[in-house]
């Protein structure tokens, strides 16, 4: 079976920019990163040398760039790991910017999975539907199996089994996964009989209440599909699956258990509990534990805790940490390599890679430090986004950017 993933370019992904971006790394963080130090590096030496020459504006602008492509990185492993579990060998991503930083993450990602990973570059972006056209050679390989499109921006379960099984038993020609939501405006609603799971109605972006269940951006598609889809830019939710749904040939199957498009800042907030929660209802051996835990927490078997430490609720401390004696953490991310020092206090925020935190430092309200920061002894930092290799010696009061 072949898989391809929508993966776009920042035109899209940077609508929402703003400084509550970055948490969606906070959520998904732990696990993928230390699966995938490599490919950070090899992102953040990308990033490096443009960093050192560009103006403050633009760098500010680079350091979120840097952190949406660390993301989509972490989202795209697993995504290809779920559908490598399924028997797919191989995915195809669809890209429309800068190919040469997805292209360094290839071979990483083949060798780690072990599965095929290709692109099919385009030369103007073709919207979520054009780039199947595009791809259409890759996708089809004369199995007459159907395949999978992804939506990149989307991090969720992943039941592939039991869509390739539903998909199978109902005969029509495309299955969508659909969610439901508060807030079904911002996506694509479906209308479908609960019983059988066939779709009357797909309106993308509705402006008038007609549902709460919403595509979920997961879809099997048999090959058939891509005889209407022309190569040039094409929406799938505008043109494609209102055809199909008329034909009454588009289902749609319920995703159980969790989903957030990271598209959506408010969601950041609740991701990283989100995770934590599903794991520890699969997986909770993988939390820690004791009494110096409070709630799900993840801490890398590399990390040293030292004594008298209060950690949790939503935690993850990465590979090499050094968490020092009396230290507070709750709701962050401590990534590989850092060190916070005596008493320090860190909620809501996250602490990049290779930082230290000072004695009896206070760090909260989503302080976001680069790689490489060091926060001197008593600091207080309040919101502040601290960009790579900085060092603070006096507290920051408000939220702003350090550069
Ligand atoms: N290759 C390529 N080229 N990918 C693209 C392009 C393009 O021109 N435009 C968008 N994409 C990718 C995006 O990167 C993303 O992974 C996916 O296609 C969907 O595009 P978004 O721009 O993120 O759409 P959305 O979030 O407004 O809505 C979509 O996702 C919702 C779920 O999150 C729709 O599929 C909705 O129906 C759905 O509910
Ligand atoms: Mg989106």
């Amino acid at each position: 079976m072949k898989a391809l993933i929508l993966v776009g370019g920042f035109g899209t992904r940077l609508r929402p920019l703003t400084l509550s971006f970055p948490k969606p790394l906070v959520d998904f963080a732990n696990k993928p990163m230390i699966l995938h130090q490599h490919s950070c590096e090899v992102l953040l030496h990308y990033y490096e040398s443009p960093m050192k020459v560009c103006s403050p504006f633009q760098l500010n602008q680079l350091f979120v760039r840097y952190f949406l492509d660390v993301i989509l990185i972490l989202l795209q492993h697993c995504q290809i790991e779920a559908l490598k579990d399924v028997g797919v060998t191989e995915v195809i991503l669809a890209i429309n910017y800068r190919p040469e930083v997805m292209i360094s993450f290839l071979e990483d990602f083949e060798d780690k999975l072990g599965i095929k990973i290709t692109c099919s570059q385009e030369t103007e972006p073709l919207g979520t539907a054009g780039p199947l056209a595009l791809a259409r050679d890759k996708l089809i390989d004369g199995s007459g199996e159907p395949f999978f499109v992804l939506n990149s921006d989307v991090i969720s379960e992943y039941p592939f089994a039991e869509l390739i099984q539903f998909h199978k038993s109902h005969g029509g020609k495309a299955t969508i996964m659909v969610t439901k939501v508060d807030e079904p405006s911002k996506y694509g609603v479906v209308v479908m009989d609960e019983g059988s799971g066939r779709v009357d109605k797909f309106v993308e972006k509705p402006k008038v209440f007609v549902g709460n269940k919403i595509n979920a951006g997961i879809y099997l598609l048999d090959p058939s599909v891509l005889d209407r889809i022309e190569l040039r830019p094409t929406s799938i939710e505008k043109e494609v699956f209102p055809n199909i749904a008329a034909e009454k040939q588009l289902y749609a199957m319920v995703l159980p258990g969790f989903w957030m498009d990271i598209g959506q800042p408010k969601d950041y907030i609740t991701g990283l509990r989100l995770y934590l929660d599903s794991l520890r209802k699969k997986a909770s051996t993988k939390l820690a534990a004791g009494s110096h835990i409070v709630g799900n927490v993840l801490i890398h078997e590399n990390a040293v805790i030292g004594e008298g430490c209060l950690i949790g609720p939503d935690v993850a401390v990465g590979p090499g940490c050094v968490i020092e004696s009396g230290v507070r953490l709750s709701s962050c991310t401590v990534m590989r390599g850092v060190r916070i020092k005596k008493h320090a206090c860190v909620s809501s925020s996250i602490i990049g890679w290779h930082s230290t935190v000072g004695q009896w430092a206070r760090i909260e309200n989503m302080t976001i430090l680069g790689e490489d920061v060091h926060i001197s002894d008593e600091v207080y930092s309040n919101g502040g986004v601290v960009l790579p290799h900085k060092e603070i010696k006096s507290s920051i009061l408000k939220p702003e950017i350090v550069m």
